[in-house]
């Protein structure tokens, strides 16, 4: 079946460049035009549609305003937002509505992409086992106050560093956790940090904002003792994957804020795997031991045992809580890099490749191919190979701090 997709725009010319420059789509897409936010919805009100990418600044009613009211009538439809570079950022402030952002003058390889990766999502997590296996879930970690008033915090144009810090500082158990966090010595932080307000300044936001989520959510569960193993390992684990990832990037030199998205999904790659646990302790300990017996990744044993996997789980949590598109799909495959639709995408290779290190513990001087669970076939496509013998000096170094699993 054809992808159905709604553009809109109020200026007839761009349209018509859209049309003609996504000509060579049509036996793909079913592609519709509309002129105008209302005639978008009145369109979308008669016959249904799987995305809809609108311009930023319209006349009648704006983006923003439209793909909010798509969201609460057609929540099943992806949104994309277009909008001129200078936007960009105004764009990703008021358009919380938008699941994917791309700039224009937008190249048609990277709309087909964006298109593309949207609907691979859409149809990983709304998939009947997934949504059967949660529906059947008890409680699902909801993200911490703190991390919301954070965010709220951070919406706020004039909001400082010292604000958030300050903020942060309110909550004492979770400074004290944070605090205890970043002055390890495998973060590798020179000094001593003794209020989150320098935190945020030395880390930066996002990084002690993927913190406070996970410590958030792993503190509900730790007294909890049904848990199929030890929680605090887990956690280790978790960090130290999100550390040995961004650590990689810096030294792939990627742009911060690649580094930043590998450290985020690194620290909630396994989130999934505390879901399961958390919901279903018995049959998630069946899955460990049939992954141990017949000697089969863990991923496989869940799959028989639950129908998917803690990636998929992982990645529904995390897309619940707001989270922006690219971490939930870095989070969905990090296990199966070569799943995901885009087959050289860097920072999925990092993220794999920083869990597979984790577990490798202080060992540097393993034998590349001994380092199993990599897919070095995705790892080729991404020319980074090369790199893993460096990589496993940077994973050992941070593993030092003490071993761990999960
Ligand atoms: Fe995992
Ligand atoms: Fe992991």
């Amino acid at each position: 079946m054809k992808t159905r997709i709604l553009f809109v725009d109020d200026e007839e010319m761009i349209l018509q460049g859209l049309k003609r420059m996504l000509r060579p789509m049509k036996d793909n897409w079913e592609m519709v035009f509309a002129v105008s936010g209302s005639e978008a919805l009145a369109l979308m009100a008669k016959q249904p549609f799987d995305v809809v990418v609108s311009d930023m600044r319209m006349r009648e009613m704006d983006g923003a305003e439209l793909l909010g009211r798509v969201k609460k009538e057609h929540p099943q439809v992806i949104r994309i937002i277009l909008s001129g570079q200078a936007d960009r950022e105004a764009a990703l402030k008021s358009v919380k509505s938008a699941h994917q952002y791309l700039s224009k003058p937008c190249v048609p390889d990277i709309l087909k992409n964006t298109i593309n990766r949207s609907i691979a999502l859409r149809d990983l997590l709304h998939n009947d086992k997934l949504q059967m296996l949660i529906s059947r879930m008890d409680s699902l970690p909801s993200a911490p106050c703190l991390y919301a008033k954070v965010v709220e915090l951070l919406d706020k144009s004039e909001c400082s560093i010292k604000e958030i810090g300050e903020t942060i500082a309110k909550d004492l158990g979770m400074t004290v956790k944070i605090l205890q966090l970043v002055n390890s010595s495998f973060y590798g932080i020179p000094r001593r940090i003794s209020h989150p307000k320098e935190a945020v300044s030395l880390l930066g936001l996002d990084t002690v904002k993927a913190l406070i989520l996970i410590m958030g959510v792993f503190s509900k569960y730790e007294h909890n003792d049904s848990f199929p193993f030890k929680i605090e390992l887990l956690l280790n684990h978790s960090i130290k994957t999100g550390v040995i990832a961004k650590k990689l990037s810096a030294m792939e030199k990627f742009p911060k804020y690649i580094a930043d998205e590998t450290f985020i999904s690194g620290v909630l790659h396994d989130i999934g795997k505390l879901v399961l646990a958390a919901n279903m302790p018995d049959q998630y300990k069946k899955a460990l031991g049939m992954a141990k017996k017949q000697n089969i990744p863990e991923t496989e044993a869940e799959k028989q045992i639950f129908g998917t996997t803690h990636c998929a789980v992982g990645a529904y949590l995390i897309g619940l809580w707001g989270m922006p598109d690219v971490i939930v799909e870095l989070v969905a495959f990090h296990h199966s890099p070569s799943d995901y639709v885009i087959e050289d995408f860097a920072p999925l290779a990092i993220v794999h490749a920083a869990n597979a290190l984790q577990h490798c513990g202080n060992r540097a001087d393993l034998p590349v191919t001994d380092i199993l669970k990599i897919d070095y076939a995705y790892l080729d496509k991404t020319g980074l190979t090369g790199r893993i013998a460096e990589w496993q000096k940077i994973g050992a170094g941070v593993n030092d701090e003490g071993q761990s699993n999960g």
